[in-house]
């Protein structure tokens, strides 16, 4: 069965291939004339044109080569007659390895809306749009562990299953084994967790960042990439329930080493794919392109993609503090005019239309937010000495805002001091019991460090152009969805 020529082998490197007989097998995209097969098997953007004999054929095969069918083909492959190709196959031999009934069969071969094709996620990969965006997924996931490699960091695996809430946010999905109908009880009435499989609550992880943090005071540099699960009602094109991240974690690095390193790590990504799927971001770019055509122009972006991305790639990211972008905010047009949905005051977080103003409008490139009000963060935050012209305590928190995307990354530098570090915790009601462990750290070989968590789908969002979370992994979870 294995022995066949991938699409991609032969579109790369036909010469050597010229005049010898090949078996190819993948999935017809088109069929015209009774004759030229589009055949797609996934390796390439491109397609390999199948030239079939349809006198010689069984009239039952030729029936069955149709949209999406999957078939096999021996023949011989020659330089191409026609144009729009350097090569084809002259099949001698064609197999139809699964057909399909266009008469039932969900997809069509016409444009398709993007909703549509997310409740048919069994076939939509077949695509050229789906195709193109989980070939680049793969690329950055790759690019991800040979940026980390090369650069020294070892990759953890932290639990999925964990008793702690990371972000001290309350966003956990309950892991438990549990009948729901009838759990165990205390006297007092409350469900005994006890009993549990876990013999404590526990829940899906939220971040890794925590168990990081215990292996960058071991082995120096380490990161993580895994999914996440936060169950925030956010119905969004941005988020959601389940995600992947990568965090990195440093020992010895403060906020502005962190920034570096984002800014280095999320270059280099995007290199990466700029470099090795030339012709996916051609297709997605075009695909853009045509979708803006019908749209009033102050819609439309202003660079197109592989543009954007080779403007990310080449300039430096701005970078400043919450407290100068608030006052760049107040100062700003939109803000003036009560364009804002949202009222912009030092305290309150940064909303998206606010961080969309300040990477799309004023400095048109990626923009490192840092210093943000400790009240709007999180508990592991290092607590900043108090500064000049800022009006309450800060903490050394960092966001890296993309166009078109918003918030791509959270990190900070870690609080390494014991004391403030309990300080804050109480105030923000995060319990000691849960985290001895993350305490013991500061109280034994401690140090300052630092890291980030970079959301791999939103990455993924920004390097592909497409405008909904829910069409860069494969299968999304979101409110009310967990479809296949
Ligand atoms: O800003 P967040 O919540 O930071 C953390 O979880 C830290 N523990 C990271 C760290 O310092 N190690 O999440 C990090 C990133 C966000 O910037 C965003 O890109 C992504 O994760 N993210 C989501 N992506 C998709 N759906 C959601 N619901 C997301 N929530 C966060
Ligand atoms: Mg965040």
């Amino acid at each position: 069965m294995s022995k066949r020529t991938e699409v991609k082998a032969i579109l790369e490197g036909y010469e050597g291939l010229i005049g010898q007989e090949l078996t190819v097998m993948g999935w017809v995209r088109a069929f015209r004339s009774n004759r030229f097969i589009a055949l797609n098997d996934g390796t390439s953007m491109n397609t390999l044109q199948v030239v079939v004999d349809f006198e010689q054929l069984d009239e039952e095969v030729l029936k069955q080569i149709s949209f999406h069918a999957c078939v096999k083909a021996t023949g011989k492959l020659v330089e191409s007659q026609g144009a729009g190709q350097d090569v084809e196959l002259l099949a001698e031999q064609i197999e139809i390895l699964g057909a399909t009934n266009l008469e039932e069969y969900p997809l069509q071969p016409k444009q398709q809306s993007m909703e549509f094709l997310r409740e048919k996620a069994h076939f939509r990969m077949r695509t050229n749009t789906f195709s193109a965006v989980f070939r680049i997924r793969h690329g950055i996931a790759y690019a991800v562990h040979k940026y980390f490699n090369d650069n020294g960091y070892f990759y953890l695996h932290t639990p999925i299953i964990t008793g702690s809430d990371a972000e001290g946010a309350g966003e956990m999905f309950r892991v438990t084994n549990f009948d729901i109908d009838k759990p165990p009880r205390t006297e007092e009435g409350a469900v005994d967790f006890e009993q549990d499989f876990f013999e404590k609550p526990t829940n899906l992880t939220v971040s890794g960042q925590l168990q990081a943090e215990i292996g960058a005071l071991a082995l120096g540099k380490v990161y993580t990439f895994g999914p996440t699960f936060r169950a925030e009602k956010s119905n969004t094109s941005r988020h959601l329930a389940e995600f992947w991240m990568i965090e990195p974690e440093v020992a010895f690095y403060d906020i502005f080493d962190n920034m570096d390193l984002a800014e280095d790590f999320c270059k280099s990504l995007i290199h990466h794919i700029l470099e090795h799927y030339s012709a996916e971001l051609e297709f997605l770019d075009q695909r853009i392109e045509k979708m803006e055509r019908n749209m009033p122009k102050e819609q439309r972006r202003n660079m197109g993609l592989i543009e954007t991305l080779r403007f990310v790639v080449d300039n430096e990211f701005e970078r400043i503090t919450y407290t100068e972008a608030v006052n760049l905010l107040r100062k700003s047009k939109p803000y003036k005019k009560g364009k804002f949905e949202y009222g912009v005051e030092w305290g309150k977080d940064l909303q998206a239309e606010h961080e969309r103003y300040l990477v799309e409008k004023k400095f048109k490139k990626p923009v490192i937010v840092r210093d943000y009000p400790a009240s709007i963060k999180a508990f592991y935050m290092r607590m900043n000495d108090e500064q000049e012209n800022v009006p309450g305590k800060t903490v050394a928190a960092m966001d890296v805002l993309f166009p078109g995307i918003g918030e791509v990354i959270g990190g900070s530098q870690r609080e390494e001091r014991l004391d403030v570090l309990r300080e804050r915790m109480a105030e923000m009601d995060v319990p000691e019991e849960e985290l001895w462990w993350y305490l013991e750290l500061r109280k034994f070989g401690g140090c300052p460090h630092a890291g980030f968590g970079l959301g791999f789908e939103r990455m993924v969002q920004f390097i592909t152009g497409m405008g909904n979370i829910r069409d860069v992994i494969a299968f999304p979870r979101t409110p009310g969805n967990a479809e296949f």
